[in-house]
């Protein structure tokens, strides 16, 4: 019987191991060759390497405690296996020796555990105090809305603002303050049903979670540029693992050359494919739901993106895919080809998908379409 379920016991281990080292298909559709940025390609998204001064701050926390948790359980579990041994049961008749009470061994175990955890809890609340604090001068202001299943992040410090979708551009050495904002009326005609969300860029802070009616604060900062990988971190429906992000950070210049180019409304489209994609972007009524900042018939609905600058981003659909676009491209190609069916059932790309399908549009507007959003930059 014992037997039995130690092997039980061993090819359980075994299954729990093996699928532990299954690499992740993020890219939701079941196939592996449909070219998506490589969460790895870039900076690795590792808590323990700290890329920023509030990961950093965060980091030393889990240094301070983390040798304290080891040194704890060596030592419990010493003296576990010492007691064990030396007083296991060796066949005597008559009952060991009793002992009720130690006033020096009750001080002791009641005193080092609290010591313990003052010098865990001091630098603790420390740094919570500290990373609660009002925002720097010159910190780049930028709210943030969770939706099924993309971020959406509007820049606030200016009198015009304007909005990205799944790419947080900041600059290198300075706070950025992010105000997770739940206070959107929730609900799918506004996309954002009230569901949990956690915006997580793990080398640049811990978590925080996006709550439905709560607004709450958070900062990042990212000492070097580069490109720094995020996810959503809490359970939200069936396309939760596909809603990434990425933070990218520039140096000063070139993120105000971003900026400014932001705030710029959409360019006219000269070309004609363009312009008729450009025109069914109205009776197809993508501009229901999407912004496009210049548009003539511009609706100012962020249900959806703010496609204002579209070709400007480097992937599609809640980041998991390469845009067409994008400089980093692998394959722009195979890229656009997955515009396709995006644009026509993007729930079979990205499972739970909120925007409407368009089974019925046929090649010659889909072409005129990605015409069109290849134009936004
Ligand atoms: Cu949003 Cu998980």
């Amino acid at each position: 019987m014992r037997s039995c379920r130690a092997r039980a016991f061993l090819a359980l281990a075994t299954v729990a191991l093996a699928v532990s080292g299954c690499s992740a298909n993020l890219d939701g559709t079941g196939t592996s060759n449909i070219p998506g940025p490589d969460p790895q390609r870039d900076i690795p998204a590792n808590a323990l390497a700290p890329m920023g001064p509030v990961a950093e701050a965060q980091d030393d926390l889990w240094n301070l405690a983390y040798p304290i948790s080891i040194a704890v359980f060596v030592l419990v579990f010493a003296g576990l296996a010492f007691i064990v041994v030396r007083f296991r049961d060796k066949g005597q008749e008559q009952l060991p020796k009793q002992v009720h009470g130690n006033t020096k061994l009750e001080i002791a175990w009641t005193l080092v555990p609290a010591l313990i955890l003052v010098a865990i809890a001091v630098p603790t609340v420390q740094t919570i105090f500290e990373l609660a604090d009002e925002p720097a001068e010159d910190a780049v202001h930028v709210t943030v809305v969770a939706k099924q299943y993309w971020w959406q992040f509007e820049y606030t410090d200016d009198d015009t603002g304007f909005y990205t979708a799944n790419e947080l551009h900041i600059p290198a050495g300075r706070e950025v303050y992010l105000t997770l904002d739940g206070s959107e009326p929730a609900g799918p005609q506004y996309g954002t049903p009230p569901v949990m969300h956690s915006f997580w860029v793990a080398s640049l802070a811990g978590k925080r979670d996006w709550v439905p009616g709560a607004i709450r604060e958070m900062r990042i900062e990212a000492y070097e540029p580069g490109i720094y990988p995020g996810n959503c971190a809490e359970f939200c429906g069936l396309s939760h693992a596909n809603m990434r992000f990425t933070v990218i950070a520039h140096e000063e210049a070139e993120y105000e050359e971003w900026v400014a180019n932001q705030r710029e409304p959409a360019a006219e489209p000269t070309d004609e494919l363009a312009v008729q994609g450009q025109e069914l972007f109205v009776s197809q009524t993508c501009v229901a739901c999407h912004n496009i900042t210049g548009h003539p018939e511009n609706g100012e609905s962020r249900v959806g993106p703010d496609l204002t600058h579209f070709a400007s981003r480097e992937a599609f659909a809640g980041y998991i895919f390469d845009s067409p676009f994008g400089e980093s491209a692998e394959d722009p190609e195979a890229s656009r080809e997955l515009l396709r069916p995006w644009i026509r059932h993007s729930a079979d790309l990205k499972p739970g998908s909120q925007m409407p399908q368009f089974p019925n549009i046929s090649d010659e507007d889909v072409d005129a379409l990605i015409a069109y959003l290849g134009t936004l930059e």
